[in-house]
């Protein structure tokens, strides 16, 4: 009976046939709400974050939330700067998930604590993006396993989803197999993404060297293809690896119109990267739609988020399809760990920590899991 559960649960996404409609309509499939500018971090790579702003208020949050709902959006991301410095943070889930939207939060985990995460799952929050860029901390990021290991253990019988995201560029290149290594050893989908393009030079890294990169890319495919739970789709895989070749991809991106950003100001942004005056209160779906066109910053583009839902849109059939194949090599795994251990208990990991969320073998326990094809930022 677990092993059926365990099965089903590779292959469910939240709200599968409410999203699916959001392919042929013309209404939002998702939205990034920044939750504050104000982060507790500086990553060298990261333009998204400035401590001048105060936070904005939960009453501005909620109007903006009800706002973006009734466009038919059917996904939003809790994203910042660092949304669980936002003291109304557990509040703003709850009242998402009231408004019936598919909830995400994507963190740097430095202020999570158990009672964190419970009170998260508690208001319904379903899927927890966790960033981690390298084992140790480095001057260029902090995101690392040293703070996030002793927090797993959180995930063990919790609700809500979590998958590890980091950032690829020559000062995480070197830590980054282990970094991946690390995550699917514990069963937790993972994913390292290409650092965006920099068209400003406004980044302190440096992107790293294109065969290092590569290569690196090359072997997460060929991992995914095994059936390991490399959380980015084949899609933006190949994505990433034409960007480095400069064979350009063919698409046309979504950005402003299937998928689109809020500010910590409410102020309506077609991406992280390309912002508009627009205030989101004063948004139609008309307007929405004038953004169905491709955009002139294309070539290049980093807004991962943005390519996977616009490669999805675009080609539901193949995106979504060789997502279902690459679950589907999963299945034996969870056959071997049900044979083995009778489905009753989770196996310990090298260093002795059980399996958590995610795991295939300490399974999901949310009845929405992640989106097959989901990115839950950027
Ligand atoms: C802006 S952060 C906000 C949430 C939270 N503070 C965090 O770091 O997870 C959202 C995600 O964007 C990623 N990110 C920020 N700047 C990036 C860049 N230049 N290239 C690629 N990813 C980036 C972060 O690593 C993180 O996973
Ligand atoms: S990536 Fe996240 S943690 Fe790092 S500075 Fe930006 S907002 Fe803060
Ligand atoms: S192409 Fe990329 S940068 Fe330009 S609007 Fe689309 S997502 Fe944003």
């Amino acid at each position: 009976m677990k092993l059926l559960q365990n099965i089903s649960r590779e292959f469910s996404g939240y709200n599968v046939l409410e999203s699916a409609k959001r392919l042929y309509d013309r209404k939002p499939l998702q939205c990034s709400l920044y939750v504050t500018d104000r982060c507790n971090l500086d990553c060298s790579y990261c333009t998204e974050y400035d401590n001048s702003q105060p936070h904005p208020s939960i009453s501005d949050l909620k109007k903006w939330a009800y706002k973006i709902r009734e466009l038919g959006t059917m996904r939003i991301a809790l994203v910042g700067g660092e949304p669980l410095t936002h003291p109304d943070i557990v509040e703003l889930v709850r009242y998402c998930r009231e408004l019936g939207f598919a909830t995400s939060l994507t963190t740097n985990g430095f202020l999570l604590t158990r009672k964190r995460l419970q009170d998260l799952e508690d208001a319904g929050l379903q899927v927890m993006q966790i960033s981690v860029d390298r084992m140790t901390p480095s001057p260029i990021t902090k995101k690392t396993f040293k703070t996030i290991l002793p927090k797993l253990d959180y995930f063990k019988d919790s609700k809500v989803s979590l998958h590890i995201t980091g950032v690829l560029c020559q000062d995480t290149l070197p830590e980054s197999t282990a970094v991946l290594e690390t995550g699917l050893a514990r069963g937790i989908p993972t994913e390292v993404r290409l650092v965006h393009a920099d068209p400003t030079s406004f980044y302190r890294v440096q992107r790293g060297s294109p065969e290092a990169l590569k290569n690196f890319i090359e072997w997460m495919i060929q991992r995914k293809q095994n059936g390991e739970k490399i959380h980015t789709n084949e899609a933006v895989l190949d994505y990433q690896l034409s960007l480095l070749n400069g064979k350009p991809t063919e698409w046309t991106c979504m950005a402003g119109y299937k998928l689109f950003f809020v500010s910590a100001q409410g102020k309506f942004w077609e991406c992280s990267m390309v912002k508009t005056e627009k205030h989101i209160m004063d948004i139609t779906l008309d307007d929405l739609f004038a953004n169905y066109r491709k955009k002139p910053c294309q070539a290049g583009c980093g807004v991962y988020c943005a390519v996977s839902t616009s490669l999805l849109v675009d080609n539901p059939a193949k995106v979504v399809g060789r997502e279902i194949v690459a679950r589907a090599k999963r299945v034996p795994a969870l056959l071997r760990h049900a044979m083995s251990s009778n489905g009753t208990s989770l196996p310990s990991n090298p260093e002795g920590t059980q399996h958590v969320n995610g795991g295939s073998a300490g399974a999901p326990v949310a009845e929405e899991r992640e989106s097959l094809v989901g990115s839950a930022r950027g």
